[in-house]
């Protein structure tokens, strides 16, 4: 029988400590009620300023319905538009990246420059006033280099996060990296099954024996603590301070966007996250040697970055549709590494690449199996904390929502 409940009793049924009920995955209207409360008003993570070095350099991305201009005007400064035309609403800008002086909209040709104001039509009354008809503004901030956008107007403060991340950041030089490689996984599962799977590493054994033989994240709690105790051993001699803090989700300061940073040992043998472990570029910042251990960042509720002691790997997810998202990795190394002297992309790339390519086949299983009349939601384990606390947060963002009341 078709479950009718109203949203509001459907929340306020989810059992503590269960994954979701189905209809939190499949039901239009909380789809549209996630992207009105929850996408569309937080932050997510854009790429690096060192993509956009130039006057002129731009590049677009895309969230559900939305798309944003990213661009250097010739001011220097980085701003981002939506992708629609003020005359009637064309997508404006086509291409994912380059550079240019102007855009010009492929309908009808109005022009629009980099500090997005309209500086051409044909044809307009006389009473027309360019001025009133400039691209929309996106709100813009850079955290330490990392460039974030949000499609609200009243965005949660960045403040605490960019206070806060400033020292684990300064460490690995989040300022002066560049992107060395980008790539984009579409997953046709619904986007929070990808969040979900990135935060939780119950699955890391059985789906990722590659990550598994390298990474920490799976062992029980005993276990982990004499690998980090070796790891603490070795962090300040590398140029590294033992910092952990976490405001992420439900535990972030009101009005305030959650962040968080912890660093976990690798196996022994394992400097960073390459197929021998040995590394795969240049030491960031100001460290000294490796340590074995990898950080972890989280700022809001869809971008999360890994920082090795050579290389950072960023990952920000996003919906497209109800039915598909998409994971976008970017892969940084230190500003002045060189492609072929420094870094291979190929061996920066190997170990996030076919961890995300066995993450996407296991997400869109999830998701096919979830819409099955036979599924309903199970109880977590203890390795899926992080990702309860994820789903809390969404429970509460859309139990806040006025079309819940
Ligand atoms: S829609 Fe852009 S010029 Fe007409
Ligand atoms: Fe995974």
């Amino acid at each position: 029988m078709q479950d009718t409940r109203p949203i509001r009793e459907l929340i306020a049924c989810q059992k503590p400590g269960w994954s979701l009920e189905q209809r939190f995955y499949t039901d239009p209207d909380i789809y549209r009620l996630e992207l009105d409360r929850i996408v569309m008003r937080n932050w997510m993570l854009a790429g690096h300023c060192s993509e956009l070095a130039a006057p002129g350099d731009f590049k677009v991305i895309r969230v559900a319905n939305e798309s944003a201009i990213i661009v250097r005007g010739q001011d220097n400064r980085i701003r981002a538009f939506a992708n629609v035309c003020r005359h009637r609403g064309s997508l404006v800008c086509l291409e994912a990246s380059g550079n240019t002086r102007k855009f010009i909209c492929p309908y009808h040709a109005w022009v629009f420059n980099t500090e997005g104001e309209l500086v051409g039509t044909r044809d307009m009354p006389e009473d027309f006033r360019r001025e009133a008809f400039g691209l929309h503004p996106v709100s813009f901030d850079v955290v330490h280099g990392l460039m974030f956008v949000c499609f609200s107007d009243d965005p949660p403060s960045l403040a605490a996060a960019r206070r806060d991340l400033a020292e684990p950041m300064a460490m690995f030089d989040f300022e002066h990296l560049k992107v060395a490689a980008a790539k984009t996984y579409p997953i046709a599962a619904n986007w929070k099954l990808s969040v979900e799977n990135y935060q939780e590493c119950y699955h890391c054994a059985p789906a990722h024996p590659e990550y598994a033989k390298m990474h920490t994240l799976m062992l029980d709690g005993n276990k982990l603590e004499r690998v980090q105790e070796n790891m603490k051993n070795k962090t300040e001699a590398c140029g590294l301070k033992d910092i952990y803090f976490d405001f992420t989700d439900t535990e972030a300061p009101q009005g305030e966007q959650g962040y968080g940073y912890s660093r976990t040992a690798m196996f022994e043998g394992y400097q960073t996250g390459s197929k021998d472990g040995q590394p795969v570029a240049p030491l960031l910042g100001k460290l000294r040697d490796f340590d074995g251990g990898a950080s972890d960042f989280t700022i809001g509720p869809f971008s999360f970055l890994l920082a090795y002691s050579d290389h950072v790997v960023a990952y920000v997810f996003t919906p497209l549709e109800q039915a598909h998202c998409q994971c976008r990795i970017y892969w940084l190394v230190r500003g002045d590494a060189e492609e072929g002297r420094d870094y291979d992309r190929e061996q920066l790339m190997w170990l996030w690449d076919i961890t995300t390519l066995a993450d996407e086949k296991i997400i869109v299983d999830n998701w096919k199996g979830i819409r099955s009349r036979y599924y309903r939601p199970g109880p977590f384990s203890g390795m899926e904390r992080a990702e309860q606390r994820w789903i809390d947060w969404i429970l509460g963002e859309l139990r806040r929502a006025p079309q819940t009341q």
